[in-house]
């Protein structure tokens, strides 16, 4: 689901940039540790901060990163464009993830899939497309927050078949991951992340 008027401009301004940099990358990184190369995916990149973050932050050789809207992708490609062939932005559906199976060594969430009606789609997703031994790095913001009357009036959502943290982390669970690490703060936003086990 695109974002609102509200909600883009909360997106698109500095400080969102500020806290995506040093307060979640921050948390994922002492979760999961850095990538040391390797090829990343953002799914949901917005305006690119976070698909910055996956090659400087993080680490990645190379990211593929994309957004259902049209307008963040042309952000995200000129905020990219410095990174030449490391970066490739596209528009796509985190629910029908454009890439063949077990292409990525890691995927990145940086709060998109709560705006994912099918969003139990979206999880088997990036399941198949990471490699075996890939990590995913997700920060959700869970149910309690998006039911608050407050942010029902200023932002959009999907209403039906939200999540709070033990049901994010029984679907990631149900679609073969194995949880590394998960973190949650009241109930209203949390941390996880999980590996595509090898084969034993
Ligand atoms: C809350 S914003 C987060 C953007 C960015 N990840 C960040 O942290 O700044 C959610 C983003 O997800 C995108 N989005 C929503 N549904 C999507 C879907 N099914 N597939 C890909 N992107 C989607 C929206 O267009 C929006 O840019």
């Amino acid at each position: 689901m695109l974002l609102n008027r509200i909600e883009k401009a909360l997106m698109n301004n500095p400080v969102r940039a500020a806290v995506q940099r040093s307060v979640e990358a921050k948390r994922l990184l002492e979760m999961g540790g850095r990538m040391s190369g390797g090829r990343a995916l953002e799914v949901g990149c917005g305006r690119g901060v976070g698909a910055q973050v996956i090659l400087e932050q993080f680490g990645a050789e190379k990211v593929d990163a994309f957004d259902l809207d049209p307008s963040m992708v042309e952000l995200a490609r000129r905020r990219l464009a410095r990174f030449g062939d490391r970066a490739r932005v596209f528009v796509g559906d985190a629910a029908r993830i454009d890439a063949a199976d077990a292409t990525y060594d890691a995927v990145f969430d940086f709060g998109i899939i709560h705006h994912i009606p099918a969003w139990r789609e979206a999880m088997g997703e990036i399941f198949r497309v990471l490699k075996p031994g890939g990590k995913l790095y997700a920060e959700e913001v869970l149910r309690a927050f998006l039911a608050a009357p407050l942010m029902r009036r200023l932002f959009e959502h999907p209403r039906e078949d939200r999540f709070d943290h033990a049901e994010f982390r029984a679907e990631l669970e149900r679609r073969g991951f194995r949880l590394l690490a998960s973190r949650e703060l009241a109930g209203l936003f949390g941390w996880y992340v999980a590996e595509r086990p090898r084969p034993s």
